[in-house]
Formats: C-alpha cells, sequence, structure tokens
C-alpha cells in the first residue's frame, strides 16, 4: 500500500482523517482538497479514512453521552456530537446543520413474538429534519462543500436525497440542482426540493439514467455532487449505528436490517460498525441485512449466487420508488460490508412491501413503502431460517410516512377508510353503521 503523504491530515475539530480509494487492492491516497468521489487510478469510489487510537477511545462513550441534547455547551446535533468518529472540519467553518440525528429506536414486542424473536426494535430514521436518512449524510456533505469553497451542490435522486440536499443547501446559502428521473418521484419529495429554492430538472426514465448524465455534468458545470458517491454523506450516516448501539446500552443486536437502493446507506452502517470494532468499542458485529424490491434487486441476485460482479437490472421495477435503482453505484464496498459482518439479503415483492407497511401502522409506525421493505425482508429471512429463532433484531426505516401519501391512498382496502355522510347527528351515526 502506498504510504499517506506527510503532514495531509487536516487539522481542526474532528478526527484525522484522509481520502483514500475504498477498493483495499489498489489504495491510492487521494486529495480531500480536490473534491474526487473516485479513485483515478481504479475508478472504485473513495472513502475516508480515520485514524483510531483505541486507548483514546475508550472515553469516547461518556464523551458522547455528555453531548446528549440538553447536556452539551456547544449545542451538537445528533450526528456531529459523534465528531471523534467524523472528518475534521477547518478551523472557521461553521457546520451545516439543521438539528438532525437523536431519532428514536421504538421495540416491537408483539412483533417479536409473532416472528418468535427475542428482541425487534425499528431505529426510526425518517424522524429527521427533511423525513428521511438522507439527513445525516448531508450535513456532513454540504459542509464538505462550504469547506471546498463550492458554489452549487447537485444529486441525481429518487426524491429523498434531492429534498434533503435542497434542505441543507438553502441552509448553507448554496445553489442547489436536482436531476429527477420523470414522473418517478413522489409529489411530497419533488414539493420539499421545490420549496427549499432547488432547480429541478426531469431527465431521463429511471434514477440510473438521470444519475449517469449527472456524473458527466459534475466536471462540465463545476458541480459539487452529493449523491452517496460522496464520501463524506457515508460519514454523517453511519452514526446511525452508533446512536442505536447506545440506545441498546451498547448490547449489539444479532441482524441490523435496511431497505437497498444505491447501497449508500449500507456502505455506511457497515463502515461503522467496523470502526466501533477497531476502537475497541464493540466485539460481536451485528449482521448486516439488505432487502431489496424484487422487481430492483440486482445486489441480492448477485449474493444469492455467490458472483463476485454485479449484474445492472436496466429496467427496475416497484411501488417503493425510493430503492427503484438498478444500477447501485456503491455495489463494491456494500459486498464488503456484508462480508465483514457475515452478511443476509432478500428480495421481496411489492405485496410483502405492503403487508408489512401496513403491520407497522397498526402498531403506530408510519413510514414509506421503501423502509418497510426492511420488515418483509426480516419475514422471509425468518422464513428461510436466515435469521434463527431467539435472535435480537432491528430493523432501520428509512423514510417518513408523509413522504408518500399517494401510496396510502392506493392501498386503503381492508381499512375503516373514508365515508361521507349528511352534516347532521343522525347522518353521521348512520355513516358509522357496521363500524361502532
Ligand atoms: C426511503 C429510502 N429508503 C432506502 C433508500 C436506499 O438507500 P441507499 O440508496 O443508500 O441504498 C433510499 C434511497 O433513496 C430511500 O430514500
Ligand atoms: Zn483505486
Amino acid at each position: 500500500m502506498i504510504e499517506p503523504p506527510p503532514g495531509a491530515a487536516p487539522t481542526g475539530r474532528g478526527a484525522a482523517s484522509r481520502l483514500r480509494c475504498s477498493d483495499p487492492a489498489c489504495g491510492t491516497w487521494l486529495n480531500r482538497e480536490e473534491g474526487v468521489y473516485s479513485c483515478p487510478r481504479c475508478g472504485q469510489l473513495a472513502e475516508l479514512v480515520l485514524e483510531i487510537d483505541p486507548a483514546g477511545a475508550r472515553s469516547w462513550r461518556e464523551r458522547w453521552r455528555a453531548r446528549l441534547p440538553g447536556r452539551d455547551a456547544a449545542g451538537r446535533s445528533g450526528v456531529w456530537r459523534f465528531s471523534e468518529l467524523l472528518p475534521s472540519i477547518a478551523p472557521g467553518v461553521d457546520a451545516v446543520t439543521l438539528g438532525e440525528g437523536g431519532t428514536p429506536l421504538l421495540e416491537l414486542p408483539q412483533l417479536a413474538a409473532e416472528l418468535q424473536l427475542e428482541g425487534l426494535w425499528v431505529k426510526h430514521l425518517g424522524v429527521n429534519p427533511t423525513g428521511s436518512f438522507k439527513d445525516l449524510g448531508m450535513t456532513v456533505c454540504v459542509t464538505e462543500a462550504r469547506v471546498l469553497g463550492r458554489g452549487v451542490v447537485a444529486c441525481a435522486s429518487t426524491g429523498n436525497t434531492s429534498a434533503s440536499m435542497a434542505a441543507y443547501a438553502a441552509r448553507a446559502g448554496l445553489r442547489a440542482l436536482v436531476l429527477v428521473p420523470e414522473g418517478q418521484v413522489t409529489a411530497a419529495k419533488l414539493a420539499q426540493a421545490l420549496d427549499f429554492g432547488a432547480m429541478v430538472v426531469q431527465a431521463g426514465e429511471t434514477f440510473d439514467e438521470a444519475f449517469h448524465l449527472l456524473r458527466q455534468l459534475a466536471p462540465r458545470l463545476n458541480l459539487y455532487l452529493a449523491n452517496s458517491i460522496n464520501p463524506f454523506r457515508l460519514e454523517g450516516q453511519k452514526t446511525a449505528v452508533v446512536e442505536l448501539l447506545e440506545q441498546l446500552d451498547w448490547q449489539p443486536p444479532d441482524y441490523l436490517i435496511l431497505p437497498g437502493g444505491n447501497l449508500g446507506n449500507v456502505s455506511a452502517l457497515g463502515k461503522g460498525i467496523s470502526e466501533l470494532a477497531d476502537a475497541g468499542l464493540i466485539t460481536d458485529l451485528p449482521h448486516l441485512g439488505v432487502v431489496q424490491a424484487e422487481g430492483a434487486s440486482p445486489f441480492h441476485r448477485m449474493w444469492a449466487a455467490g458472483a463476485e460482479e454485479l449484474v445492472p437490472e436496466d429496467h427496475p421495477e416497484t411501488r417503493a420508488t425510493a430503492i427503484r435503482i438498478g444500477r447501485p453505484a456503491n455495489w463494491p464496498r456494500a459486498l464488503r460490508a456484508l462480508l465483514r459482518t457475515r452478511g443476509l439479503t432478500a428480495a421481496v415483492p411489492d405485496s410483502e412491501i405492503e403487508t408489512a407497511k401496513r403491520r407497522l401502522a397498526e402498531l403506530g409506525v408510519g413510514c414509506e413503502p421503501a423502509s418497510a421493505a426492511s420488515l418483509a425482508g426480516l419475514r422471509r429471512m425468518r422464513q428461510s431460517g436466515q435469521v434463527p429463532v431467539g435472535a435480537r433484531v432491528v430493523l432501520v426505516l428509512t423514510g417518513h410516512q408523509l413522504k408518500d401519501t399517494a401510496y396510502v391512498e392506493e392501498h386503503l382496502a381492508g381499512l375503516p377508510g373514508i365515508r361521507r355522510a349528511e352534516p347532521t347527528l343522525e347522518g353521521v351515526e348512520r355513516s358509522l353503521l357496521g363500524w361502532l
């Protein structure tokens, strides 16, 4: 491996960290100041490498606890309070934050009993400022855009990335450009990006097409990319795993299951788990489980076949639009995360996503369709025995219920639903016949 350039670690708050090619076989050191996303030598994505000293890490848990909301004089967000695991920010630069993180971990004992599990929790990342887990990464990514002095941030998106990026760009006073597949983004997500003042360009039929265009446009138009190929996004997103371990009193679950689209989030959580293990804060690594929608499941197919190369899906199809992705950019590092954690995958049809979403709603837990894929996948993994009886499982819910209200309207069958009544006491009572 090539030695890091001397003195290249930036100074300031956060951990000493350097940018390197994420392919261990290459390992080329990259220049953070150039704002690169991939390795010029082999083309693999760039990632931040933190210098972790396990002796120093022994005090981290107490430090993080002392920075919980209400206790921290510096008022750090639920992401920035884990600064020991985050790349440093140059002195004089303020983090671009909207108070992200600090999301609930909810125990679901009924569902645990139903699935014969010892414990089942949902980590609800949809309860973030713009309603998705993307905020955890965007605060770090847009802060880096500010560090680098960039003027325009840009992303291709199935909706949540655009909503989040537009918000953080507005907070930072930067301009935001969004490319979305035409007619494939929910009204709520589009409305968020528009409300925060982003320029929205509809181009192509799939996320993959829009993303391909954007990657070519970025150098031509000097755009700073905020997709999950941006290494700083993953740094923020990985804090979800630290927070949930803290909420479980540092007793890691056996399985941590999440939906997969472009596979940035599983890569981020895998990086978080690896770093906590390297720091000596956990010894048992949770197995990462990736769930994809059946019509958009190239990663599941690759893993199930034991293949070493991903075969893209040119026409991804699923009603869970957030994960309608056929060419996941992060598949090599997602693969490494699954190998490191002895992970697992599942592919679920849209009908099972619907059933899972309904079951969560019955328990008072709302989420968008893609998020419910976690539970649908867990059911499959229990049926196949991949997840054994008596396991402790955390499901990651990635997006808020209000992200896709049209979905709810399309799936009212079996619910009490809406009835019309004459505006009189008798009229309303009559409308409730058979229900009360
Ligand atoms: C709600 C939701 N869940 C899951 C995903 C998939 O995340 P990733 O692309 O990091 O795999 C996305 C991505 O847009 C999303 O918006
Ligand atoms: Zn490389």
